[in-house]
């Protein structure tokens, strides 16, 4: 099912998640049965890259017209890319490159913060009253005090994207001075992975992991304590191998709506889809083929 494709011929363009590690990456899957529900003469490969640089200037004339770019590839890639899209600029992150056929240029956008604040948002919604949605076209985030758990690239989108909802966001991360870049950049507070076990300021918050901890193998991991867990009405892990982390099941046990990365991701992917075809996507065969994995 990996390699599903049409035939490969001299005119097939060729795409590739960037990552290290990359082996756990669904991209490939849900990329090429797309590419073949839509007869796109396109095929979607794992690169396993230690430096993004390097490789983007090695294949610089290949036959390569696309990239997703994954841990922990995302801030380095916007330094790669010759036009970078205004929200992934914003944002200081690229997870997604297109090599534009007429110039050869590299042009880099950001799918991330719309996979994971649409992913977030549908969960506050369908935990929320009826009548409270109805009443409102608002973010559901407006307001909320958002913990962003990371400073890489998918913090940053996360932590962009829910300041731009209207919330209030905190920046936790292991190494402290990271977190306060990122906050100082996008107008929120930093604190560190230490001190997030004792921040409540209030209750009802949201919780979104952007980090690797608990990603297969290390299912046993996870960032936050589960007694930290109550302060939080809903927790979303970027993380989607497996689908239900260590941090989501505490969460659920807690009482807390949770949000598993693969909603981001599918979003995310469907997105990607459009950039490097020029297509519509074909949004209900992704939710299909990840639903599958
Ligand atoms: P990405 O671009 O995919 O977000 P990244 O830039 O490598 O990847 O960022 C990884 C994030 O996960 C960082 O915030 C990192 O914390 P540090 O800034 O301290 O490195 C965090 N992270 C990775 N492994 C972690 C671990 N075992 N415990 C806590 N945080 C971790």
């Amino acid at each position: 099912d990996l390699y599903n494709f049409r035939r490969i011929g001299p005119d097939t363009k060729v795409y590739g998640v960037i990552g290290q590690p990359v082996s756990h990456s669904k991209s490939p899957v849900v990329h090429n049965q797309a590419f073949k529900s839509v007869d796109f003469n396109g095929v979607y490969v794992h690169l396993l890259v230690d430096d993004i640089a390097s490789f983007l200037k090695a294949y610089s004339s290949s036959d390569f017209v696309g990239f997703s770019c994954g841990i922990p590839h995302k801030e380095a890639a916007l330094t790669c890319c010759d036009e970078v899209d205004p929200l992934a600029k914003s944002i200081g992150a690229v997870n997604t490159i297109l090599r534009r056929q007429s110039d050869g240029k590299l042009m880099g956008y950001n799918t991330d913060c719309i996979g994971s604040i649409s992913a977030i948002e549908d969960g506050l919604r369908s935990s929320s009253h009826p009548s409270s949605v109805r009443c409102t076209s608002a973010s559901p985030l407006a307001g909320k005090t958002v913990v962003v758990i990371g400073a890489g690239g998918a913090g940053k989108a996360v932590a962009y994207g829910a300041k731009v909802k209207g919330a209030k966001v905190v920046i936790a991360n292991r190494t402290y001075e990271r977190a306060l870049e990122v906050a100082e950049a996008i107008g929120g507070r930093a604190v560190s992975l230490a001190d997030l076990e004792s921040f409540h300021p209030e209750d009802g918050m949201v919780l979104a992991n952007t980090t690797s901890v608990g990603m297969q193998p290390n299912v046993d991991e996870t960032p936050i304590s589960k007694y930290a867990l109550k302060h939080y009405a809903l927790v979303f892990d970027a993380v989607y191998t497996p689908r239900v982390t260590r941090l989501l099941r505490e969460a659920e046990e807690c009482g807390a709506v949770t949000v598993s990365g693969s909603e981001m991701f599918v979003r995310q992917a469907y997105e990607q889809f459009e950039i490097f075809t020029g297509l519509p996507a074909p949004k209900e065969l992704y939710w299909e083929v990840m639903s599958k994995y």
